[in-house]
């Protein structure tokens, strides 16, 4: 798997897509965003965060707007009752994440996709939050890693967790123990076990996707699908 990088979308076969845009490189387009976008710029007390807010917004309503072929600003993009956001009418599947000023939107022609991205910030991979949230036997792979190993792999951890429940669409009503995923570099990523029957629940296939060694990113998609192509997006794109 590489990142492509096309002129325009191409068209959505069973492969899902995943897009990878560095926000800072984007043009801002407030103009593009509906009116709860705009007031949610409004409120970021950091003018980067207002900046990248409103460049992923801008990423999404383009990229989407090219699959639909449609205006990216007449685009109608609003939560769900569980928090993910939904097209209406409903077109395509998508889902997105973004850190530390990368973003990911994945893409598919129908079911739910769910995207999870994380900068690796060693500081933040802290084996108190992973006993708290993570299943015991996780944990215990994560402890039995060497020292330098264990960010790298609390990330995957965390990445293989969120894009699931981000898949489900309920996010973290689902307890992030009721399933377990790889741990161990030699591991599958899973998931390798359900351990609790949430809705939803069914044969969902984990893809860890290759970035840059400061980033970790997990794709989840329903087993029956192919792995999934891989684009970068820039700011003169679509
Ligand atoms: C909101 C949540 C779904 C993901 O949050 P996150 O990992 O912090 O952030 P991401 O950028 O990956 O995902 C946020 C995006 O997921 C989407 N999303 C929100 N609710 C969703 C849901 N129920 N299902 C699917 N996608 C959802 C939205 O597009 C959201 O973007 P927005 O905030 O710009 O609208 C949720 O699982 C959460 O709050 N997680 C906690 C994250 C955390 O504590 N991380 C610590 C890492 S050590």
């Amino acid at each position: 798997m590489g990142w492509e990088r096309p002129l325009r979308p191409p068209a959505l076969a069973a492969a899902p897509h995943v897009w990878r845009a560095d926000l800072d490189g984007l043009a801002t387009d407030v103009a593009l965003l509906d009116d709860a976008e705009r007031a949610r710029a409004a409120r970021f007390a950091f003018e980067t965060d207002r900046r990248r807010f409103i460049a992923e917004r801008g990423f999404q309503r383009r990229l989407l707007a090219a699959y639909l072929d449609r205006p990216a600003a007449e685009l109608a993009i609003a939560p769900d009752r569980y928090g993910k956001p939904r097209l209406a009418p409903a077109g395509i599947a998508f889902n997105g994440s973004e850190s530390g000023g990368t973003a990911l939107i994945a893409v598919a022609r129908t079911g739910e996709i769910g995207v999870d991205l994380e900068a690796l910030r060693p500081e933040r991979a802290d084996l108190r939050i992973a006993r708290r949230y993570f299943h015991p036997e996780e944990v215990r792979k994560l402890e039995s890693l060497p020292l330098e190993q264990q960010p790298a792999a609390f990330f995957a951890v965390w990445t293989r967790k969120e894009a699931l429940v981000k898949a489900v669409g309920l996010g973290l009503r689902i307890p992030l123990a009721s399933f377990v995923v790889g741990v161990l570099p030699e591991e599958a990523p899973g998931p390798l076990r359900y351990e609790a029957d949430w809705p939803g629940t069914r044969d969902w296939r984990l893809v860890p996707l290759p970035l840059e060694p400061s980033h970790l990113g997990t794709l989840a998609v329903a087993g029956t699908l192919p792995d999934p192509r891989l684009f970068e997006w820039a700011a003169n794109d679509a």
